[in-house]
């Protein structure tokens, strides 16, 4: 009895796995099976159709060329070189260890501006002057590679490092050089003549963004005295013509357009605070952000 029994249940689980009678594996006929594994066949491929779908869609609208968001990075910062430690420059020109690492860095950033680097054929003499934009084409690669304008090294004269290679640090007349951070596609619009500070309309050019730099504090107006700038065509700003920035690939070797400032009789012994602020109508400064549109620098030159 106890033996039927065993093989009563062991047949209940056989049944179950397979049902000779009624053809059923698992509790269900083939045919049902085969419905079962059709449906999810069916339901798992339009998900995955949808998912292919909206990411191909997605691609489809993003460019390799043009970031399709950038507004977080839209004004765009001023900033120097030599960098400064903790916003300050602080050398004796007696020393010429305590400048060293200004004079280094200047030297490296600028080296990408020799003659020798922009002999080919992907730069091109845009002149001498400043002038309107330098339209290239549309964001693609349709025409090929864009070419870049030469920027000349010798247009920051005393502060190109090519005739005084301390950069004026040897003499207490410390040079620094100034760059807009390069953001893709955008055309800085120069201020109008009207809305800048007097002293800076006596060098007025429509076709640049002009940038000034000056005391920050009203006591250090007279601890600067003179201030000298170089750069396209003898202007203190940007000139229009290296502007729009097409990209790293499209136009692998843009130079941004420099200035140089040079402080020719700057106070010793004295902690000067210097703001250089650039100006144009889409150039924005914030209270938060100390190189959007604008840096500081202190100075404390010593003269022993
Ligand atoms: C450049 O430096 C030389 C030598 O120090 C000086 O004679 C000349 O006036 C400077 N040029 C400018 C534009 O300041
Ligand atoms: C710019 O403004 C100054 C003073 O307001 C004026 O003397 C000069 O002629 C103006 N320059 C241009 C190009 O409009
Ligand atoms: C520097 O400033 C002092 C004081 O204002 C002045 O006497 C001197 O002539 C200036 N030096 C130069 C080279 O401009």
């Amino acid at each position: 009895m106890a033996r039927d029994k065993a093989k009563e249940t062991d047949g209940g689980w056989r049944k179950f796995i397979w049902n000779a009678d009624k053809k059923e594996f698992l509790g269900r006929t083939g045919g049902s099976w085969f419905k079962i594994l059709l449906f999810y066949l069916i339901f798992y491929g339009c998900l995955a159709g949808i998912f292919i779908g909206t990411i191909q869609v997605l691609l489809l609208t993003i460019s390799e060329f043009e970031p399709k968001y950038q507004d977080r990075v839209a004004p765009p910062g001023l900033t120097q070189l030599p960098r400064a430690v903790k916003t300050e420059i602080s050398f004796s020109p007696s020393d010429s260890n305590s400048y060293q690492e200004y004079v280094k860095s200047m030297d490296n950033f600028l080296s990408k501006y020799n003659n020798e680097k922009q002999g080919s054929n992907m730069f091109e003499d845009c002149g001498t002057i400043p002038g309107p934009y330098h339209e290239r084409g549309a964001l693609n690669k349709d025409e090929g590679m864009k070419k870049s304008c030469v920027f000349r090294r010798e247009w920051l004269q005393n502060c190109s490092g090519l005739n005084d290679p301390s950069y004026g640090f040897a003499d207490g007349k410390p040079c620094v050089i100034v760059k807009l951070n390069r953001i893709l596609a955008f055309k800085p619009v120069p201020p109008q003549n009207n809305s800048l500070p007097p002293e800076m309309t006596l060098n007025y050019n429509p076709y640049v963004i002009p940038i000034h730099c000056q005391a920050k504090k009203e006591e250090d107006i007279e601890k600067i005295k003179e201030v000298k700038y170089y750069g396209m065509g003898g202007f203190a700003g940007f000139p229009l013509t290296y502007y729009p920035y097409y990209g790293k690939l499209l136009q692998p070797d843009y130079l941004q357009p420099l200035i140089a400032v040079q402080f020719t009789n700057i106070t010793f012994d004295a902690e000067v605070r210097i703001e250089c602020k650039a100006y144009g109508e889409n150039i924005d400064y914030h209270d938060k952000d100390r190189f959007q549109g604008r840096f500081d620098v202190k100075f404390d030159i010593k003269s022993s």
